[in-house]
Protein backbone atom coordinates (compact mmCIF):
# COMPACT_ATOMS: atom_id res chain seq x y z
CA UNK A 1 0.00 0.00 0.00
CA UNK A 2 1.32 3.64 -0.88
CA UNK A 3 0.96 5.80 2.06
CA UNK A 4 1.89 9.68 0.60
CA UNK A 5 2.13 12.12 3.22
CA UNK A 6 2.11 15.16 2.92
CA UNK A 7 4.92 17.45 4.37
CA UNK A 8 4.68 20.82 3.48
CA UNK A 9 5.06 23.84 5.99
CA UNK A 10 0.96 25.23 5.32
CA UNK A 11 -0.44 21.89 5.58
CA UNK A 12 1.21 21.43 9.12
CA UNK A 13 0.29 25.05 9.75
CA UNK A 14 -3.53 24.07 8.84
CA UNK A 15 -3.35 20.61 10.74
CA UNK A 16 -2.17 22.80 13.72
CA UNK A 17 -4.80 24.95 13.76
CA UNK A 18 -7.38 21.99 13.63
CA UNK A 19 -5.34 20.43 16.59
CA UNK A 20 -5.36 23.28 18.74
CA UNK A 21 -8.58 22.88 21.13
CA UNK A 22 -8.72 26.60 21.00
CA UNK A 23 -10.00 26.54 17.39
CA UNK A 24 -13.73 27.29 17.35
CA UNK A 25 -15.72 25.43 14.30
CA UNK A 26 -15.83 27.96 11.85
CA UNK A 27 -12.05 27.94 12.12
CA UNK A 28 -11.45 24.42 12.27
CA UNK A 29 -14.10 24.42 8.76
CA UNK A 30 -11.71 27.03 7.11
CA UNK A 31 -8.43 25.43 7.95
CA UNK A 32 -9.80 21.67 6.95
CA UNK A 33 -11.08 23.74 3.63
CA UNK A 34 -7.34 24.49 2.98
CA UNK A 35 -5.71 21.53 3.88
CA UNK A 36 -7.99 19.74 1.61
CA UNK A 37 -7.06 21.67 -1.17
CA UNK A 38 -3.15 20.61 -0.89
CA UNK A 39 -4.02 17.28 -0.20
CA UNK A 40 -6.23 16.82 -3.51
CA UNK A 41 -3.75 18.76 -5.29
CA UNK A 42 -0.77 16.47 -4.12
CA UNK A 43 -3.31 13.36 -4.67
CA UNK A 44 -3.85 13.76 -8.11
CA UNK A 45 -0.48 14.88 -9.16
CA UNK A 46 0.24 12.27 -10.92
CA UNK A 47 -3.24 11.59 -12.48
CA UNK A 48 -3.00 10.93 -16.19
CA UNK A 49 -3.98 13.86 -18.67
CA UNK A 50 -6.20 14.66 -21.44
CA UNK A 51 -3.98 16.97 -24.21
CA UNK A 52 -6.22 18.95 -26.55
CA UNK A 53 -5.14 22.12 -28.86
CA UNK A 54 -6.46 25.62 -27.60
CA UNK A 55 -5.95 28.82 -28.84
CA UNK A 56 -4.79 31.89 -26.45
CA UNK A 57 -5.25 35.26 -27.71
CA UNK A 58 -2.04 35.02 -29.08
CA UNK A 59 -1.39 31.71 -30.72
CA UNK A 60 -2.17 27.85 -30.64
CA UNK A 61 -0.71 25.49 -27.72
CA UNK A 62 -1.50 22.45 -25.81
CA UNK A 63 -4.43 22.64 -22.97
CA UNK A 64 -4.68 20.15 -20.28
CA UNK A 65 -7.38 18.36 -18.45
CA UNK A 66 -7.86 15.09 -16.22
CA UNK A 67 -7.89 12.83 -18.65
CA UNK A 68 -10.64 10.52 -16.12
CA UNK A 69 -12.07 13.00 -13.33
CA UNK A 70 -12.52 10.96 -10.00
CA UNK A 71 -15.48 10.40 -8.42
CA UNK A 72 -15.36 12.06 -4.75
CA UNK A 73 -16.82 9.79 -1.83
CA UNK A 74 -16.43 11.86 1.01
CA UNK A 75 -17.67 9.66 4.49
CA UNK A 76 -20.93 11.37 6.43
CA UNK A 77 -20.48 13.64 8.27
CA UNK A 78 -16.61 14.13 8.75
CA UNK A 79 -16.15 13.85 5.51
CA UNK A 80 -18.29 16.71 4.12
CA UNK A 81 -16.40 19.15 5.10
CA UNK A 82 -13.81 18.30 2.56
CA UNK A 83 -16.51 18.01 -0.23
CA UNK A 84 -16.82 20.95 -2.08
CA UNK A 85 -13.50 22.25 -1.91
CA UNK A 86 -12.32 18.92 -3.43
CA UNK A 87 -14.99 19.57 -5.84
CA UNK A 88 -13.68 23.26 -6.85
CA UNK A 89 -10.56 21.85 -7.66
CA UNK A 90 -11.92 18.76 -10.07
CA UNK A 91 -14.99 20.65 -11.02
CA UNK A 92 -16.17 17.76 -13.53
CA UNK A 93 -15.77 14.83 -10.60
CA UNK A 94 -18.93 12.86 -10.13
CA UNK A 95 -19.99 12.52 -6.17
CA UNK A 96 -21.11 9.50 -4.30
CA UNK A 97 -21.92 9.41 -0.62
CA UNK A 98 -21.52 6.97 2.19
CA UNK A 99 -22.65 7.67 6.10
CA UNK A 100 -20.77 5.89 8.87
CA UNK A 101 -21.09 6.43 12.49
CA UNK A 102 -18.55 4.75 14.55
CA UNK A 103 -19.84 2.78 17.92
CA UNK A 104 -18.58 4.42 20.88
CA UNK A 105 -17.92 0.97 22.65
CA UNK A 106 -16.84 -1.71 19.91
CA UNK A 107 -15.20 1.36 17.27
CA UNK A 108 -16.72 -0.70 14.52
CA UNK A 109 -18.88 1.27 11.70
CA UNK A 110 -22.35 1.26 11.28
CA UNK A 111 -23.49 2.05 8.08
CA UNK A 112 -26.72 4.72 7.27
CA UNK A 113 -25.88 5.92 3.89
CA UNK A 114 -24.68 4.55 0.73
CA UNK A 115 -25.29 6.18 -2.61
CA UNK A 116 -22.62 5.56 -5.25
CA UNK A 117 -23.03 4.77 -8.74
CA UNK A 118 -23.95 0.85 -9.59
CA UNK A 119 -19.89 0.36 -11.63
CA UNK A 120 -17.23 1.74 -11.11
CA UNK A 121 -14.49 -0.04 -13.24
CA UNK A 122 -12.03 2.13 -14.94
CA UNK A 123 -12.91 5.12 -12.49
CA UNK A 124 -10.63 6.39 -10.45
CA UNK A 125 -12.42 6.82 -6.65
CA UNK A 126 -10.84 9.45 -3.91
CA UNK A 127 -12.44 9.10 -0.96
CA UNK A 128 -12.63 11.98 1.39
CA UNK A 129 -12.54 11.19 5.72
CA UNK A 130 -10.40 13.71 7.47
CA UNK A 131 -9.05 10.85 9.96
CA UNK A 132 -7.70 7.40 9.74
CA UNK A 133 -7.84 5.98 13.42
CA UNK A 134 -8.57 2.16 13.33
CA UNK A 135 -9.32 2.21 9.50
CA UNK A 136 -12.27 0.31 10.15
CA UNK A 137 -14.23 3.26 8.53
CA UNK A 138 -11.91 3.32 5.53
CA UNK A 139 -11.88 -0.13 5.33
CA UNK A 140 -15.61 -0.90 5.27
CA UNK A 141 -15.97 2.39 2.23
CA UNK A 142 -13.29 0.63 0.02
CA UNK A 143 -14.75 -2.54 0.48
CA UNK A 144 -18.14 -0.66 -0.76
CA UNK A 145 -16.03 0.82 -3.76
CA UNK A 146 -14.18 -2.98 -4.70
CA UNK A 147 -17.52 -4.31 -4.97
CA UNK A 148 -18.35 -2.35 -7.99
CA UNK A 149 -15.40 -2.67 -9.92
CA UNK A 150 -12.84 0.07 -8.29
CA UNK A 151 -9.59 -0.77 -8.99
CA UNK A 152 -7.64 2.75 -8.85
CA UNK A 153 -9.00 4.01 -5.14
CA UNK A 154 -7.65 6.77 -3.09
CA UNK A 155 -7.92 7.43 0.68
CA UNK A 156 -7.41 11.32 1.63
CA UNK A 157 -7.42 11.81 5.24
CA UNK A 158 -6.28 15.24 7.40
CA UNK A 159 -4.56 12.56 9.61
CA UNK A 160 -4.07 8.68 10.64
CA UNK A 161 -3.39 6.92 13.45
CA UNK A 162 -0.44 4.23 12.71
CA UNK A 163 -2.55 1.07 13.62
CA UNK A 164 -4.83 2.47 11.39
CA UNK A 165 -2.50 2.21 8.46
CA UNK A 166 -1.41 -1.22 9.95
CA UNK A 167 -5.05 -2.14 9.30
CA UNK A 168 -5.57 -1.48 6.04
CA UNK A 169 -1.94 -2.87 4.77
CA UNK A 170 -3.43 -6.24 6.45
CA UNK A 171 -6.65 -6.49 4.52
CA UNK A 172 -4.55 -6.37 1.35
CA UNK A 173 -6.65 -3.89 -0.23
CA UNK A 174 -5.57 -2.12 -3.12
CA UNK A 175 -5.29 1.71 -2.14
CA UNK A 176 -3.01 4.67 -1.80
CA UNK A 177 -3.28 7.07 1.58
CA UNK A 178 -2.43 10.82 1.45
CA UNK A 179 -2.10 12.55 4.55
CA UNK A 180 -1.00 15.56 6.41
CA UNK A 181 -0.18 13.07 9.07
CA UNK A 182 0.69 10.43 10.49
CA UNK A 183 -0.06 10.68 14.22
CA UNK A 184 1.43 8.71 17.28
CA UNK A 185 -0.61 6.00 17.97
CA UNK A 186 -4.79 5.36 19.13
CA UNK A 187 -5.85 5.95 23.01
CA UNK A 188 -7.71 3.00 24.65
CA UNK A 189 -10.72 4.89 23.17
CA UNK A 190 -9.86 5.11 19.70
CA UNK A 191 -9.14 8.68 19.60
CA UNK A 192 -5.99 9.27 17.65
CA UNK A 193 -2.73 11.32 19.77
CA UNK A 194 -2.55 13.57 19.71
CA UNK A 195 -4.78 14.02 17.05
CA UNK A 196 -7.77 16.65 17.29
CA UNK A 197 -10.35 15.23 18.71
CA UNK A 198 -13.84 14.06 16.93
CA UNK A 199 -13.56 15.74 13.67
CA UNK A 200 -17.60 15.57 12.81
CA UNK A 201 -18.24 17.32 16.40
CA UNK A 202 -15.84 19.90 16.21
CA UNK A 203 -17.18 21.21 12.87
CA UNK A 204 -20.81 20.21 13.07
CA UNK A 205 -21.06 19.92 16.75
CA UNK A 206 -21.51 16.86 19.03
CA UNK A 207 -24.47 14.29 18.61
C1 LIG B 1 -14.85 9.37 12.55
C2 LIG B 1 -14.01 9.75 11.33
C3 LIG B 1 -13.94 8.48 10.54
C4 LIG B 1 -13.93 7.44 11.62
C5 LIG B 1 -12.50 7.01 11.85
O1 LIG B 1 -16.19 9.43 12.22
O2 LIG B 1 -14.53 10.83 10.60
O3 LIG B 1 -15.03 8.29 9.67
O4 LIG B 1 -14.44 8.04 12.82
O5 LIG B 1 -12.46 5.98 12.77
P1 LIG B 1 -11.98 4.50 12.41
O6 LIG B 1 -10.78 4.63 11.52
O7 LIG B 1 -11.65 3.94 13.77
O8 LIG B 1 -13.10 3.80 11.76
P2 LIG B 1 -17.38 9.16 13.28
O9 LIG B 1 -17.75 7.73 13.25
O10 LIG B 1 -16.98 9.75 14.62
O11 LIG B 1 -18.60 9.91 12.66
P3 LIG B 1 -18.82 11.45 12.30
O12 LIG B 1 -18.01 11.70 11.05
O13 LIG B 1 -20.29 11.50 12.03
O14 LIG B 1 -18.40 12.30 13.46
Amino acid sequence: MDVHVVDHPLAKARLSTMRDARTDSAAFRAALHELTVMLVYEATRDMPVRIERIHTPVARTDGYALASPPLLVPVLRAGLGMADQAHKLIPDAQMGFVGLARDEETLKPTPYLESLPESLAERPVMVLDPMLATGGSMEYTIRLLIDRGATDVTAICALAAPEGIEHLEKTGLPLRVVTASIDERLNDSGFIVPGLGDAGDRQYGAV
